[in-house]
């Protein structure tokens, strides 16, 4: 899926702009504080039905306005155009949002209809940092690659918060109920992540080689319990805890996934520049995998391209961006940043300054 035409209103300094992207490679270049990085946030928001800079939506809108609005005309893999819309307002949690001009109340149909990856400054603590970050990554692929998993998921979450608020209250005459559905949906969670894992891992390889030489790496789920015996027995001999703190020690809410590089933890054992090359490649990874099974590549967005890889890694990764065939956006301050693109075809080049965005 690709984005033929956006329209963007009052996200941050952009106030009412429209673009006609690329369905390749789109570079914005422009000054610091001109509005490259409010131009991905509105293309993120559109996937993702919020911001990656601001846990709430209100600092995202323009300071002088109260929602923001954010569209665009797509063309989908079978061919077939799609209009999507999305309006959000600062004080309330609603969202409106539009899908053939038809409105849902869900993220899910958004995020399914134009999934979107994003790798900016933040993105390379994705394996040093705590585990909800790879928690996140991983329930997103997983999202994606199986329309089941959401539901899946949901139960579980629900069953956890039921857990936890009759192991608040000491109500432990109801936990066996829980107890249940939340082994049985906590396993279904956990196998769809293995499964997930072990189909992302050979893309991942594939992508990984163009960058490093490196002999052997492998994806490993961590289950959130101790895996060597059953989530139900874990739960049993738990409890005493459990009640003590409040909460639910063991089970997928607790699961993460670690990157091995030569049998160790890549974090420990890999260089700093290294380390970004392999996040990027997980990112990528992800996006080729939904390419490959679902044949609806999202859109891939890169904020700040020059300051996080060198003059051949980014030569390098302008090459894959290109084979693969996917729309994506790029900033950097200065159009140099981007490197030699006599070979990069099909791309647009677009210039921001005070949140106005002009094709160049
Ligand atoms: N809610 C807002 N309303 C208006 N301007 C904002 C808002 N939030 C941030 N800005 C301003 O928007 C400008 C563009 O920011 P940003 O997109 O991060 O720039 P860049 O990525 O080009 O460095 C900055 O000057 C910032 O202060
Ligand atoms: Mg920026």
């Amino acid at each position: 899926m690709s984005l033929l035409r956006l329209d963007i209103y009052n996200v941050r300094n952009i106030l009412n702009e429209t673009i006609i992207p690329s369905p390749a490679i789109n570079f914005i270049f422009g000054e610091n504080a001109s509005g490259k990085s409010s131009l991905i946030e509105a293309i993120y928001i559109l996937g993702r039905a919020k911001s990656f800079r601001s846990a709430t939506i209100k600092p995202v809108i323009n300071f002088a306005h109260n929602q923001l609005i954010v569209s665009a005309q797509a063309l989908q893999p079978n061919s077939n155009s799609l209009h999507l819309g999305l309006q959000l307002e600062g004080d309330s949690k609603d969202f409106c949002c539009r899908i053939n001009h038809h409105p849902t109340q869900k993220k899910s149909d958004l995020a399914y209809a134009f999934p979107v990856q994003l790798i900016h400054s933040k993105s390379y603590e994705l394996l040093d940092a705590g585990p909800q970050g790879r928690r996140e990554f991983l329930d997103w692929g997983v999202f994606n690659d199986e329309m089941q998993f959401l539901p899946v998921w949901r139960k579980f979450k629900k069953a956890l918060l039921q857990r936890n608020s009759l192991l608040k209250t000491r109500q432990l005459e109801q936990l066996n109920v829980w107890d249940k559905e939340l082994v049985y949906y906590g396993k279904m969670v956990h196998d769809y992540r293995q499964r997930y894992l072990e189909k992302v891992k050979p893309v991942f390889i594939d992508i990984i080689k163009r960058f490093l030489v490196i002999d052997e790496i492998d994806l490993r789920l961590i289950s959130g319990w101790d895996s060597t015996k059953e989530l139900q027995d874990v739960l049993a001999e738990n409890i005493d805890r459990d009640i003590r703190y409040g909460f639910t020690h063991s089970g997928p809410h607790r699961g993460d996934f670690q990157l091995l590089v030569n049998n160790k933890l890549a974090k420990d054992y890999v260089s700093r520049g290294q380390l970004k090359l392999l996040i990027i490649s997980l990112k990528l990874a992800q996006v080729q995998l939904l390419a490959n099974e679902n044949n609806n590549m999202g859109a891939v967005l890169i904020d700040d391209f020059a300051a996080e890889l060198d003059i051949i890694n980014r030569a390098k990764l302008l090459n894959h961006l290109s084979e693969m065939r996917c729309q994506v956006f790029i900033t950097a301050t200065e159009v140099a940043d981007f490197g030699n693109l006599t070979r990069t075809k099909d791309y647009k080049m677009f210039h921001v300054e005070h949140g106005i965005i002009k094709p160049v």
